[in-house]
């Protein structure tokens, strides 16, 4: 591979800010149990690392969507690869997300669990890309606000390769 990765986010400082939100989630839902939904893949490693953070109930479960984006005919629909196990009726959800970039993923994906009639439903996201946006999502706990660079790592791929470097690194093309 023709690719350099540099560290942008260490590993320590990654842990300790998921820490943060692990105790402010464990405050606003103190006395309630939390489903948490990851979004695969590249959330699999925040997920894990948050729920073992949490300390207050909490069940996890899975789900692999893509976006259709936006300008094209099937804007407004997701396409959902691998649906959620169990109901999310009545249920306190946070939706897991590695990152968020133009938003079209979320944006599309939240309204259609919303039609499953949770009974809170908020995101979460290690890492955001603001200057990126193109339909405003509503994100309630974010971990690091980054650039526009192309990341890799903690769940984060580059054409799959990279997810399971413990750092957020910047992808540099060699040449
Ligand atoms: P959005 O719909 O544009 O917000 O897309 C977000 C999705 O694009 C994320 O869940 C990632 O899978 C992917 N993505 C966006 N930016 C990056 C990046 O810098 N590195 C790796 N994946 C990214
Ligand atoms: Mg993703």
């Amino acid at each position: 591979m023709n690719e350099k990765i540099t560290v942008l986010i260490d590993e320590e400082t990654v842990d300790a800010r998921i820490k943060e939100i692990a105790a402010q989630i464990s405050k606003d839902y103190a006395k309630k149990e939390v489903r948490l939904i990851c979004i695969l893949k590249g959330s699999i490693f925040y997920t894990t690392e948050l729920a073992k953070r949490l300390t207050i109930p909490t069940t996890m479960d899975f789900m692999s969507v893509s976006s259709y984006g936006a300008g094209t005919v099937s804007s407004g629909e997701i396409n959902i690869k691998k649906d959620l196990d169990e109901s999310i009726e009545g249920l306190d959800v946070i939706v897991v997300e590695d990152i968020v970039d133009s938003g079209n993923t979320l944006s599309q994906l939240i309204p259609e669990l919303k039609k499953r009639n949770p009974r809170s439903i908020e995101i979460t996201t290690l890492l955001d890309k603001p200057s990126r946006r193109e339909v405003d999502v509503d994100v309630k706990y974010i971990g690091f606000e980054i650039e526009d660079k192309f990341v890799v790592g903690y769940g984060l791929d580059y054409d799959q390769s990279y997810r399971d470097l413990p750092f957020i690194g910047v992808v540099e093309l060699d040449g």
